[in-house]
């Protein structure tokens, strides 16, 4: 009753005025619950998941949406608001879903007793890419450890369950079973939530889940090869793995990939921990916080003891702190992606004078025209009308029957292929005019013959071939070259950098996510390779299957330090350093080592937060003559051998320095890296140091035993500080047991911070980069006045996340006016390079709003004012004015 009395109110209040809010029911607070994302977020409008005070299942959630229910249907109808509750969370995450037509105001349900926070809906994407390459070898999987445990410790994820959240499963591939849930068959559970028809994004999304997971897009289907495909080609990394799949994505419809919310992915989540699955694996999220409903929901799953594993994502392009949710949930294992060693893929025999020649060509862009030719065929040079090798004007050549060798550059691959075809060619092969594999993208649907493009190197090869003499290709079916990736073993470019907004370690670890080669559905071909943290995250997840099987008993905690501990820093291939552990967390898995390691560390990273200043006390500062900043933190080191001591020597393996940063104080999507930008440093200057002082006297850990030491970090000496930069590296303990029995004997702990305060850094664009810009409708800064008919649009960008952002009008007089539209935001991401997430927009256009829901109107009076931008710094407390970076407009008239 007690919640029906509330509703009553509340409902009497959203139909009246609003200043008869004041009856007992605090609406500023009900307000501050309703969290906003800012515009370029996509949300499913008129959806939200209504998060509840206390933990999962202790609520009576039903009781709650009843009188929610009858109250608006039986009292108010048919004036009230139309909604539907949709899912009930009660294991993971303490809320429901609603789904509203417009007029629904969210402050209703934000007033009610026991309502924590109000959040949108999301929409949420896949962490994946197209591969240039189909790669047929099954990739190797000694780099990880997997064939060391396959082959000598004989684990293959027997009896372990792993939950797939995805776009569902070919459960029929040969590779994959070609079973469902039969008696032995790899797939025991899981459930199709969605149905094919399914588009969070229409009106009323279509939810008809058919009576299996099929998948008919392709993603699920090549995750779950890489967990555990059957072979022969495909060699799943747990192949002995329980599998289950809930779908929920729907079918790719009109060309356009299909897309999820976020109410779905916390029931997917739900569903698989209700059917006992020991591993969670999520291929998807995007940019947010570790508040986000999807990072709670997975932060409760690891509270339960079940390991989460989710994709850091694909945003590395964009550069730091671009990590998302709900990979930065509490306890989960965030996953960044590391290139295949090895290329192998279609091969086109370049047969001339010199002999025959295989070159690794691209799939083809226009997937229905497979590049096969089963003779030879000649090859020739295209000069077009603009006298160029560029295709990109006429061709007045007869190439019928030839394949026409094009240079990339100046127009699309539409234009190169429409040309080629009208001069009759045969099949088209495009040279790239830069270093590595591409893949190029056909879509003009008159285009009929097969496109491919093949390397710069091979494209210069084959272009001396033919001013040598006549030259012919040939690409039958099966034909495949196995080349070595020239950047086997890196980073993958597109994988995600961390830190989180509150400057903790993402990714956790990394494993191959570039160019992987897996299952797919049959209907699609059966094949194929793709690249993401999606294809990493998979792999974890194989691993930690292995792990399970060998350690049942370790907690999640214990199973993540151990993957951490025992990973393999990467390096950057020309300078040889160590790569940050923002980008690759640990480094490379190595589930081998993981299994046998005899030694616990905890924590297993050091986010360093702000470093204090020097100087150092006197028992450090003698070890050094300068004053750097400086943390000390301690760590435990358990010795799980019980019959050996453990003899622990120590060194400080240091990291290249990152900054988003130029010299000039402007943004640079990718990092600037220090040693190497020798520009960054003040003269002199030091590496981070790391010292374990108590190790000097006493470096003997005991069977069975637990060292305590602390370490002392310094971070880099003599880099400017201006230049607001990361620094990080990689305590190294290696640990002999005077044995020679397996097992690893180095591990790492990632420690990382700021060189500097982070609580003091700026979040908005530097002003020379001109944000905050206020301009018309079209983009033009103007003086005209701001009137209904001509709008100003305030655009502003974020470097940094920020955990709220304000922006008010104010007026001569400095007395707030009100929020301008779209002009209050919580967990705000950083901006990214893309035109939709460039930079974040409020609109001043003569109406303010007196609360932060915009629903209350006020129109301005004609006269001068000024925005007024407030944004939360890093680390900042949302109730102290003075943790904001504020930014006032010149003066502009409203007319
Ligand atoms: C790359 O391929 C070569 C030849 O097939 C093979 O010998 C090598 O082991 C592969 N490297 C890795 C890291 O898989
Ligand atoms: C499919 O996409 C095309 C081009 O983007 C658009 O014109 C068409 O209306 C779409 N059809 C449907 C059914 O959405
Ligand atoms: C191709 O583009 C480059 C750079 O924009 C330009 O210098 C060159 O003249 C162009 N070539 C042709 C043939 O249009
Ligand atoms: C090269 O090909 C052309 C026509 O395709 C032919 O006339 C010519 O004889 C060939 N040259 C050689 C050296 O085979
Ligand atoms: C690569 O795989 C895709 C998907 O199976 C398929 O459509 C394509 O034909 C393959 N390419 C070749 C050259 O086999
Ligand atoms: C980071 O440092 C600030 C003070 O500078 C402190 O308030 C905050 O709690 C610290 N955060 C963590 C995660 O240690
Ligand atoms: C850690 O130390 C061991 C022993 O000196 C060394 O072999 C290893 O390369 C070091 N690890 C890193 C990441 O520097
Ligand atoms: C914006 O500026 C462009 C070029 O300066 C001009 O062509 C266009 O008409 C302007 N738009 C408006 C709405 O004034
Ligand atoms: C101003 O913009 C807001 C948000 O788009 C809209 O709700 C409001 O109706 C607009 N006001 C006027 C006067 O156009």
């Amino acid at each position: 009753m007690k919640f029906t009395s509330s509703i009553l109110l509340l409902t009497f209040v959203c139909l009246s005025q609003p200043s008869a809010h004041a009856a007992g029911v605090d609406i500023q607070a009900a307000i501050q619950k309703v969290m906003q994302y800012p515009s370029g977020v996509n949300v499913k409008a008129g959806s939200y998941i209504v998060e509840l005070d206390g933990t999962p299942g202790n609520t009576n959630i039903q009781a709650i949406t009843n009188s929610v229910a009858s109250s608006f249907t039986s009292n108010f109808a048919p004036s009230a608001p139309k909604f539907t509750i949709g899912k009930h969370f009660t294991e993971l995450f303490n809320g429901f879903t609603l789904h509203a037509n417009k007029d629904f105001d969210p402050i209703q349900i934000a007033s009610i007793p026991g309502v924590k926070r109000v959040w949108p809906n999301r929409i949420r994407k896949l962490q994946y890419q197209a591969s240039p390459t189909n790669i047929t070898y099954p990739y190797l999987h000694h780099a990880t450890g997997v064939d060391a445990v396959v082959q000598n410790l004989g684990f293959t994820g027997k009896g372990v369950k792993i939950g797939v959240i995805d776009s569902g499963v070919d459960f029929n591939h040969p590779e994959l079973g070609n079973c469902w849930k039969t008696f032995g068959c790899m797939w025991q559970f899981g459930a199709d939530l969605v149905g094919d028809d399914f588009n969070p994004n229409d009106p009323v999304p279509v939810v008809k889940p058919g009576p299996h997971p099929m998948d008919c897009m392709g993603h699920g289907t090549h995750v779950a090869g890489i967990i555990a495909g059957q072979g022969p080609q495909v060699i799943g990394v747990a192949q002995d793995a329980t599998m289950g799949m809930y779908r929920v994505f729907g079918c790719p419809k009109n060309g356009t990939e299909p897309t999820t919310s976020d109410e779905f992915i916390i029931a997917g989540v739900e569903a698989a921990y209700k059917e006992g699955a020991d591993i969670i694996s999520l291929s998807l999220g995007g940019g947010g916080w570790p508040e986000d409903p999807t990072s709670v929901a997975c932060s409760n799953m690891v509270k339960k003891g079940i390991i989460v594993v989710v994709a850091n994502g694909n945003d590395g392009d964009a550069g730091l702190f671009t990590a998302g949710s709900p990979g930065l949930g509490h306890g989960v294992i965030s996953v960044g992606s590391v290139d295949n060693w090895n290329i192998t893929g279609n091969a086109i025999d370049v047969v001339s004078g010199a002999g025959t020649k295989k070159l690794l060509a691209s799939t083809p862009a226009n997937g229905d025209f497979p590049f096969v030719f089963e003779n030879n065929v000649p090859l020739v040079t295209v000069v077009d009308s603009a006298n160029s090798k560029l295709g990109c004007a006429t061709i007045s050549q007869d190439l019928k029957g030839k394949v026409a060798l094009i240079q990339r550059g100046n127009c699309t691959f539409n234009e190169k292929a429409a040309n080629a075809q009208a001069a009759g060619a045969a099949g088209v092969i495009v040279y790239n005019n830069a270093p590595g594999m591409m893949s190029p993208s056909v879509t003009d649907p008159s285009v009929t013959i097969p496109v491919v493009i093949i390397t710069q190197e091979d494209g210069a090869y084959a272009v001396s071939a033919l001013a040598s003499g006549n030259v012919t290709v040939k690409a039958p079916k099966s034909n495949v070259a196995t080349v070595p990736a020239t950047t086997g073993g890196e980073m993958s470019d597109f994988s995600s950098y961390g830190p989180s907004p509150e400057l903790d370690i993402a990714p956790i670890v990394s494993a191959p996510g570039g160019n992987i080669y897996s299952t797919y559905p049959l209907k699609l071909g059966g094949y194929i390779s793709m690249s993401g943290t999606s294809m990493a995250t998979p792999y974890i997840s194989g691993t930690a299957a292995l792990f399970k099987q060998a350690h049942p008993k370790y907690s999640v905690d214990q199973l993540r330090q151990a993957l951490s501990t025992t990973a393999k820093p990467r390096s950057d291939k020309t300078t040889g350093k160590n790569i940050h552990p923002y980008w690759s967390g640990s480094g490379l898995v190595n589930i081998f080592d993981a299994i046998n390691s005899r030694v616990e560390f905890s924590p297993s990273a050091l986010a360093l937060n702000n470093t204090m200043s020097g100087p150092l006390s006197s028992v450090f500062g003698s070890m050094m003559g300068y004053f750097p900043r400086w943390s000390v933190r301690r760590v435990s080191i358990k010795n799980t051998d019980p019959h050996k001591a453990a003899r622990i020597s120590f060194s400080n393996s240091v990291a290249d320095s990152l900054t988003p940063w130029a010299a000039d104080g402007t943004f640079n999507p990718k990092p600037r890296v220090w040693p190497a930008d020798t520009t960054a440093q003040t003269g002199w200057s030091t590496m981070p140091q790391a010292y374990a002082p108590e190790l000097h006297s006493n470096n003997l850990v005991g069977p069975g035993q637990t060292r305590n030491i602390a370490v002392v970090i310094t971070a880099p000496y003599g880099l400017k500080d201006s230049e607001r930069w990361f620094y990080g590296g990689f305590l190294n303990f290696t640990m002999s047991w005077g044995d020679k029995s397996n097992g690893a004997s180095s591990f790492v702990i990632p420690y990382a911070g700021f060189n500097g305060n982070y609580r003091q850094l700026d979040v908005l664009a530097d002003p020379s980069e001109g944000f905050p810009l206020l301009a018309d409708a079209s983009g033009n800064v103007t003086t005209a006045p701001v009137t209904e008919k001509t709008p100003q649009v305030f655009n502003f960008r974020l470097e940094l996340p920020s955990r709220l952002v304000s922006i008010t009008l104010q007026d001569s007089k400095k007395k707030t006016m009100g929020y301008l539209p779209g002009g209050y935001l919580e967990y705000v991401s950083r901006n990214l390079q893309t035109p939709e997430t460039f930079m974040y927009s409020a609109v001043a256009n003569g109406t303010v709003f007196k609360d932060t829901l915009m629903t209350q109107r006020v129109k301005v009076p004609a006269g001068q004012y000024q925005i007024n931008l407030n944004a939360l710094r890093p680390l900042g407390n949302p109730k102290n004015p003075k943790d904001y970076q504020a930014w006032i407009s010149p003066a502009i008239s409203f007319a």
